[in-house]
This record gives structure tokens, sequence and C-alpha cells, in this order.
């Protein structure tokens, strides 16, 4: 038998392997000053593109106003307790029904965080009976809710049709000697890469397949659909997705997050989600900011507006300039390069320190190795000045990257770690 820090002392894992060259820079940056399309990075400012305050709601001055005034009337702490015991209050009743509402759903339930949220929200919904089918770049919470599954679980090829019907028809098999159900769950917007889940063709599934649709939409709500209410609503489907989850944590800008649906469906949620049953109750300071950001979202299309003038600008300038976006069809934009983890380090510094641009790295083994993804975040906060100082870095940094220039600058880096 050995110590069971033993493995942790000689291996940190994937990505903590590289904590002594990352760590304060490349991951677990500290970014300051108001969030907002500039913000201070080592003393420096910098076009900030990883953050996901896509409405610029985070500091606006009418939703500081409220939760300054929010936060003077109730503090941190109230309500205490679950929301079942003692953390059950007006606001939240009335966020909630807003919230139905503005999602086109008969009912909602509040969620103090949607990591947890999304995780019991699946482990309520499914016994040993039933099979879970999933997309197999489905975003961590998705994956661990589904982890304490006692049943079977399938994972489908990525917004892949076939995979996904060959999937069902597994899943029906099984559940017709089981007698259980399927649960299908998808992600509205996949939050790497930017592409849309199949939300429309997996509704029509629906027609040959006996399946419940669960929704996570975290970067889709705010962001698409006429009215913002997500990608079921830009595809034409809300009303087909039996679940829909979305955080607070994105176009919101706070924390805290939601699901909906049919209210006998919500009424049992209510009683059987774990993480909201024994866990404190989103504070009210944080329920009437919601509030107000759900009113913003409602009443101030020009925000959503302007997001999209500045997604169009980003992405067809950096498609001009031959940069690989892959496929993304939401807000959040990829760039596709190749190179090493210590050239992809080098490229990053150079892009901060002489470009004055911040935005997330993203390596193996996210992606495949030899791969570097740059995952751009555009607000309705960017101007096209940051947009067209953003494009001409981007070239120059292209340029040095295919000359080897970073290869040189990180070969010591690349040595000390064995790349
Ligand atoms: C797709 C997706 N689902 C769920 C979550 C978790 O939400 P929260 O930050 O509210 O815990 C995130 C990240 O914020 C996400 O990107």
């Amino acid at each position: 038998m050995r110590d069971l820090f033993d493995k942790i002392y000689k291996d940190k894992g994937p990505l903590g392997k590289w904590a002594e060259q990352a760590e304060g820079y490349f991951v677990f940056p500290k970014l300051e000053g108001p969030i907002s399309n500039r913000m201070r990075f080592q003393g420096q400012e910098v076009i900030t593109w990883s953050i996901n305050d896509y409405l610029g709601l985070a500091n606006h001055p009418e939703v500081r106003k409220v939760d300054a005034e929010a936060a003077a009337e109730y503090g941190s702490a109230y309500p205490m307790g679950a929301r079942m015991m003692s953390g059950h209050t007006d606001l939240h009743e009335k966020l909630q029904e807003e919230l139905a509402s503005f999602v086109n759903k008969q009912a909602a339930y509040l969620l103090n965080f949607g990591y947890q949220g999304m995780v019991s929200t699946i482990d309520a919904l499914v016994s040993k009976s039933d099979v879970i089918v999933y997309d197999v770049d489905a975003h961590a919470c998705i994956i661990d809710g589904v982890r304490l599954h006692l049943g079977q679980r399938f994972t489908y090829k990525h917004n892949d049709l076939e995979s996904i019907e060959k999937n069902l028809q597994r899943a029906t098999k099984i559940c017709e000697q089981t007698g259980g159900g399927i649960l299908l769950i998808s992600e509205g917007v996949f939050g790497m890469r930017g592409e849309q889940g199949k939300l429309k063709e997996i509704v029509e599934l629906k027609k040959k397949y006996n399946f419940r649709f669960f929704v996570d939409d975290a970067h889709g709500f705010g962001t698409l659909g006429a009215t913002g209410a997500g990608a079921g609503e830009e595809q034409g489907v809300q009303d087909d997705i039996d679940v829909y989850f979305a955080t607070f944590a994105k176009s919101l800008a706070s924390t805290g997050a939601f699901i909906a649906g049919d209210k006998e469906i919500m009424d049992y949620l209510k009683y059987n989600l774990r993480s909201q049953m024994f866990a404190k109750s989103l504070q009210s300071q944080l329920v009437v900011g919601a509030l107000k950001r759900l009113e913003m979202l409602r009443t101030m299309p020009e925000l959503k507006a302007k997001l999209w003038e500045n997604v169009n600008a980003l992405q067809s300038g950096l498609k001009q300039r031959g940069f690989d976006i892959g496929t993304t069809q939401s807000c959040v934009t990829p760039v596709y390069l190749q190179g090493s983890i210590p050239e992809a380090m080098a490229l990053v510094k150079d892009l901060r320190v002489n470009h004055s641009v911040f935005c997330s790295i993203v390596v193996y083994p996210v992606i495949p190795k030899g791969l570097i993804l740059l995952r751009m975040i555009p607000t309705a906060t960017h101007t096209m000045e940051d947009i067209e100082e953003t494009l001409i870095a981007f070239s120059v940094i292209r340029d040095r990257l295919e000359n080897g220039t970073y290869k040189k600058l990180s070969a010591a880096v690349a040595a000390s770690v064995g790349e």
C-alpha cells in the first residue's frame, strides 16, 4: 500500500504540470479594474476578449446601482438556509415567474449555481432504468451529472445526427427491457467552439423516438433568438425543449442559474434537486440584481444588437484575413492556429505585452495536440477600434508563428518540460 498523496507528488496532471511556467500569466491571471472592454493586466491596459459579459451588463451604471441598493437592503446573507427550509422569498418566486415567461415555459426554478444545478437536475431526472444520451463534447457539469447516473449512458459524436440516432436506437432497446425512459442532453451553444447544438434536428427525431430533451443554454441565453430567449428560440424549437437551463454567469453577468419547463416537472425538481435542498438559497441581493438584468434584457434590444454588430465585425474581419475560426454559429469566436504549447505561450505573451490584446488560450488536452485555440468573447462594450487593433495584432502574431519566431523564443521552455 502507498500513501494516497504519492501520486499527487509525482504527477500534477495534464494541466498542472505547466503550473510553474503558466500560473499567474496563462492560468489564474489577475485582470484588474472594472469589467469592460479594456482592463488592466500586470499594470498594462489590455483589450479584454475573455469575459462572458456578452451584453455589457456587468458594469452598466443601472445594474451597479441596483446591485448596490440590493446589497444595502439585504446584505449578502439573506435569506439563510435552503429554499425548502428557510431560504424562500417572494423575490425568488417573482424572478422564477419572470424567467419562465421570458423563455416561454410554464414554470422555472432558481439554482444557486449553474454547475451544481445542472449536475443535480440530471441526477433528479433519471433513475437506474433510464438511459442518458449526450454529446461527447458536453460541458463538465453535464459529464459530472451523468457520472451520478446508475444506469446506462451513451455519448454521441459531437453534433452528429447519425450518431445521435444510432445511440437513440441503442437506448430505446435497453429501455424496452428496463421499462425506463431516455434523457437526451445537448448544449444550446458549445462554449469552446461556438457551434450551436442541433436542437432543431434533435427535436425532429422526437417523431421517431421517445425521449425527453434537456438543453444547457449557458451561452445562448441573452445572445440568440429574436428576444434573446436563446438557442431554442433561434432555431424555432423552444416549445419542444422539455427542460431548459441557463446560467446568470454569462449574459446576465452575475451568479446563479435556472431551469424551466412544464409546471409539473418543475414542481418535481423543486422537491428533488439535492443541490438546492441541501445548500443555501441564492441570496436576495443576487435575485434583485437578476430581476434588473432580465428587465434590461427585455427592454433594451440595442444591447444584443450592439453585441452582434461586434461579433459580425470581429468574425468577418478574421475570416477576411484568412484565419480559421472553425464553424462557430454564435458569439463565441475561436481562432485555430498550429503550434506546440511552448509556442502558444510565447505567442500569447507577445499578444499581451506588445499588442495589449488579452484572450484566453486553450491547448491540449482540452483540444487535440498541436492545435492552439485562442478563444475570443466579443461583448456589447467592445468598440470598432478594439476590433481593428486586435485584427492587426492577430496578423502579426500569425506571421511570427509561421516564421518560427515563437519556436526560437520558447526553445528553453520546451526543453524544460520535455516537449
Ligand atoms: C455550458 C455551461 N453550463 C453550465 C455552466 C455553469 O454555470 P455557473 O457558472 O452558473 O456554475 C457553464 C459555465 O459557466 C457553462 O459554460
